[in-house]
């Protein structure tokens, strides 16, 4: 298909062959699954290569390929290792195959608001999950926030039991199957370029995502509603690999990894309004919100809670107290 002659055009031409690119300069490519504006990581991976283009002139030249054009989530973590790519910004629900640790973070209703997201990530026990993959060769640069997480459906969800039956799209997520599993409905994986088509045509009948991605992949379009639910946790691990980065000159690393902590800090400080305003635009574009009162949204909590216990051997208590203490 599409991915694999992407994957041979690059072998041929040579990792450090581009069009864009001047003779000597090191390519960073950057794939990534979302629009490439108007969403956190859209922004972000834009602001990270104007600012590596223009202050890495001559000796550094990045390339951006949003939307899945490239590669999607499963197999960009593939092109990483091959040398195909360099950057890539997978959810960290994607990490199943390679550790069970960041199942932390998609414990249903762990973190309470973005800020205590913003506390977590920049903790100690944050920070060391960035290197829990080096073993089989990935090593993240930062975490990259994007939004809480809402239901949608072909039908109105006010409590969990509205979902009973209904299959929902998920991440490659374990943990998104036992809560989708608690509310009675029944889950499915699915790439994210192909959830829209999945609920126009009815394979699925729901799904659960940021503002940013229901808005700008039109999934409201072909939903009942938005019900504001802010279950679970949406951030990506800006991940490169191991062995590309060890084998970067100390002063270009140098130089490359302080453009990528202030352009993550700077994205992360902006989130909050991009993913208010995408919720916005998704009722200026007469789509239906649904809030729910405090007694229903406990109802939520209620029954997926049920789910942490069924990772904590996993995950590690110690671990998931701290993310918890963030919340305070
Ligand atoms: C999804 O697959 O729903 C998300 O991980 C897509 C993304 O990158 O926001």
């Amino acid at each position: 298909g599409a991915v694999s002659a992407a994957a041979l055009m690059l072998g041929a031409n040579g990792a450090m062959a581009s069009e864009g690119c001047d003779d000597g300069e090191m390519v960073i490519k950057f794939s990534h699954v979302v629009a490439a504006t108007g969403h956190p990581k859209g922004d972000a991976a834009t602001m990270l290569a104007a600012r590596v283009n223009k202050e890495m002139d001559g000796k550094a030249c990045m390339e951006v390929f949003p939307n899945s054009t490239l590669f999607d989530d499963d197999k960009v973590l593939e092109a990483l290792l091959l040398g195909d790519v360099q950057l890539a910004a997978p959810s960290l629900s994607k990490f199943e195959a390679y550790t069970l640790k960041y199942r932390l973070f998609d414990l249903p209703f762990l973190f309470s608001s973005l800020n205590a997201v913003d506390t977590f990530i920049q903790s100690d026990d944050g920070k060391g999950l960035l290197t829990v993959m080096e073993d089989v060769g990935y090593t993240g640069l930062g975490y990259w926030s994007s939004g809480l997480k809402q239901f949608s459906a072909n039908k109105p969800l006010l409590l969990p039991s509205d979902a009973n039956g209904l299959k929902f799209r998920i991440q490659t997520s374990d943990v998104a199957e036992a809560m989708i599993e608690a509310m009675g409905g029944s889950a499915q994986k699915l790439a994210f370029k192909e959830v829209y088509g999945a609920l126009q045509t009815g394979v699925v009948d729901g799904q659960e995502n940021s503002w940013s991605n229901i808005y700008t992949q039109k999934f409201f379009e072909v939903q009942d509603g938005v019900t504001e639910t802010n279950h679970q946790l949406l951030a990506y691990l800006l991940v490169t690999s191991t062995e590309w980065l060890n084998g970067l000159e100390p002063e270009f690393r140098d130089q490359f990894m302080k453009i990528v902590d202030e352009v993550t800090m700077e994205a992360n400080a902006s989130v909050a309004a991009t993913e208010t305003k995408n919720r916005q635009n998704i009722i200026d574009a007469g789509g239906k919100i649904v809030e729910l009162t405090p007694e229903q949204r406990q109802a939520w909590v209620n029954a997926m809670k049920p789910v942490w216990s069924k990772f904590e051997a996993d995950i590690g208590q110690d671990l998931i107290d701290a993310a918890v203490a963030s919340n305070n």
